[in-house]
């Protein structure tokens, strides 16, 4: 078990055929959803705010993700700015055909806590994200 898989998965999703081009594998673009949204369950640990991701760097699919893997995300956070934080996301798919574990891909996302204006807030302030119940219920 390396470091990255100590924790639970931040999230953990079973790929479904909506989310497989004509060969049968998951689009790039679902897993790189799956990472935002991994990044936003990992910086509302840190703080209740609205989150919103500024940059992911660089994505390398090492392996291919099929229909019915079950793809698991784990967050670390390696850095915390004034308003950001970097998160670490590591990427594995449980193989439904032979239960294997693969190495997918791993990811940095850097995301900003923002006000309703959408300017950038200190995360450390106390939560805003209770104030917006009324128009924001889901990041
Ligand atoms: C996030 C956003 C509010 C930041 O605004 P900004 O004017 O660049 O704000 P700042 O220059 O004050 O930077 C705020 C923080 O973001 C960091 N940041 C800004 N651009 C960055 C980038 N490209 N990569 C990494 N960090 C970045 C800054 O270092 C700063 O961090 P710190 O406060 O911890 O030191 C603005 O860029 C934005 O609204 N972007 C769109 C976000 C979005 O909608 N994402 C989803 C896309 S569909």
């Amino acid at each position: 078990m390396s470091d990255d898989t100590k924790q639970p998965p931040a999230l953990r999703v079973v790929m479904m055929p909506r989310d497989a081009n004509v060969y049968g594998t998951i689009f790039g673009g679902v897993i790189l959803s799956y990472l935002d949204q991994a990044g936003f369950i990992e910086a509302r640990k840190l703080a209740l705010h609205r989150w919103v991701t500024v940059s992911i760097e660089k994505v390398d699919f090492r392996a291919p993700v099929f229909i019915g893997d079950a793809v698991s995300f784990y967050t670390s956070t390696e850095h915390t700015g004034t308003t950001s934080i970097k998160i670490r996301i590591h990427v594995e798919a449980d193989r439904l055909s032979s239960g294997e574990t693969v190495h997918v891909t791993e990811a940095r996302l850097t995301m900003v806590a923002v006000n309703q204006e959408c300017r950038p807030i200190p995360f450390a302030s106390p939560p805003t994200a209770g104030i917006e119940a009324g128009d924001m219920t889901e990041a």
